[in-house]
């Protein structure tokens, strides 16, 4: 329950990068058990207006926008002042942008998450903070032992391949990215040790689900699905299997509000969060998987691999579900259904995946990398 202002109103929960796919998940989750919902977010990534249109015609009134950009530490105060929670997604989430422009990578997600910082600490009583980091900040694990199996890598070591990548791993920042990302990750963590700062950070592998514009580079669950609604040939860099555990965005969203609400015992902590062991798919599974879905395999070809993708990458979430009892619920099957339903439902015509696909360039430019 959020504290009142002194009105007597809700204060509303702060959701910076709102209008984006996480964002609106979130936003939606706590719209519709009555909490209003600020959004902050400069409308940077292509696309994300239907997300803001839709959670205003569904909710009205109780949700509220401030369009404006995290690099603006004024326009940050005047939103975390209102605030009872701040859940803080706003990005530049493109590898690709962030290694044609570092500076404007770095001024947004490092410098625009130092600004939700300071603005949360000059609260008297401080907004507690989620944080979302990337597991890239764990590198491209090159020293892990893989063998191939199958459709699928997997590790050699049969403890990593049971319980995936935990949070003891050292940090190993790679790209402009990587760095920005994981310099505000442990900016969030040293504010909770030198501030008391109530924040915690996840370091999230792939989420997928609805309101996602997936493309090539970011959000590839959506944007394979997209491309075989398109009736368009999907490209595999490398060779297909390379694996991920992949989360549902409900599930992460059960997360979030289980992270909140173990605020007082968690804070300070980061956690790796992930569909897990029981969630992973190689691309090439997924193709099989989509074609169930389908009634056809979607054509597909390989291209060379790029650099820096990892082969293997699975979460640890022990950390997690042992401090929250949090556990992902929704199968990748079940999860794929529900975006592809989603897909479906929300293209009144072909325009829309028209749209996303033909927007692809562009959104790639603006959005990029966080595969
Ligand atoms: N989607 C994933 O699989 C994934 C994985 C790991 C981490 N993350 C992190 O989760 C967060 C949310 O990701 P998402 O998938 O919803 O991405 P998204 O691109 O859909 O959402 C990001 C939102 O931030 C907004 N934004 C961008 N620059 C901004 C700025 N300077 N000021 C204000 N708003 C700005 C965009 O307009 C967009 O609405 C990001 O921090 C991302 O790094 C996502």
């Amino acid at each position: 329950m959020s504290p009142k202002s002194m009105s007597g109103h809700r204060k509303p929960v702060l959701i910076t990068g709102g209008s984006g796919f996480i964002g609106t998940n979130l936003a939606h989750r706590l719209l519709s058990s009555g909490q209003p919902v600020l959004l902050f977010d400069s409308l940077a990534r292509p696309g994300v207006e239907q997300n803001l249109r839709w959670l205003r015609d569904t909710h009205g009134k109780l949700v509220d926008i401030i369009v404006a950009d995290v690099r603006d530490a004024e326009a940050v105060r005047r939103a975390v002042q209102a605030a009872s929670q701040v859940y803080h997604f706003a990005a530049q989430v493109a590898v690709t942008t962030s290694l044609t422009d570092p500076i404007d990578d770095f001024e947004v997600n490092a410098r625009g998450t130092l600004n939700v910082l300071e603005a949360i600490r000059a609260q008297g009583t401080p907004p507690p903070l989620v944080f979302t980091s990337t597991n890239k900040v764990y590198g491209a694990l090159e020293d892990v032992g893989l063998r191939r199996r199958n459709l699928r890598y997997e590790p050699t070591d049969p403890s990593l391949r049971q319980t995936g990548v935990s949070e003891s791993r050292p940090l190993d920042f790679h790209s402009p990215y990587g760095c920005s990302k994981g310099t505000a990750d442990q900016y969030v963590l040293d504010y909770a040790r030198s501030y008391g700062l109530p924040s915690i950070v996840f370091r999230m592998s792939c989420i997928y689900g609805a309101h996602q514009f997936g493309t090539e580079d970011q959000g590839w669950v959506a944007h394979f699905l997209i491309r075989a609604l398109e009736r368009r040939s999907i490209t595999l860099y490398g060779d297909g299997r390379q694996v991920r555990d992949i989360l549902s965005v409900d599930d992460l969203v059960d997360a979030f509000l289980l992270a909140q609400e173990h605020m007082p015992s968690e804070s300070g902590q980061a956690f790796n969060i992930g569909g897990g062991p029981e969630n992973t798919v190689s691309l090439l599974e997924l193709l099989d998987l989509m074609s169930d879905l389908l009634g056809s395999k979607p054509p597909y070809e390989l291209a060379e691999w790029r650099t820096g993708d990892q082969r293997y990458y699975v979460s640890d979430t022990g950390k997690f579900q042992r401090a929250t009892g949090w556990r992902p619920r929704i199968t990748v099957p079940e999860g794929l259904e529900r975006l592809h339903r989603w897909l479906v439902d929300s293209r009144p015509n072909d325009g829309v995946i028209a749209t996303i696909g033909t927007g692809a360039a562009r959104t790639r430019k603006a959005a990029g990398a966080e595969r």
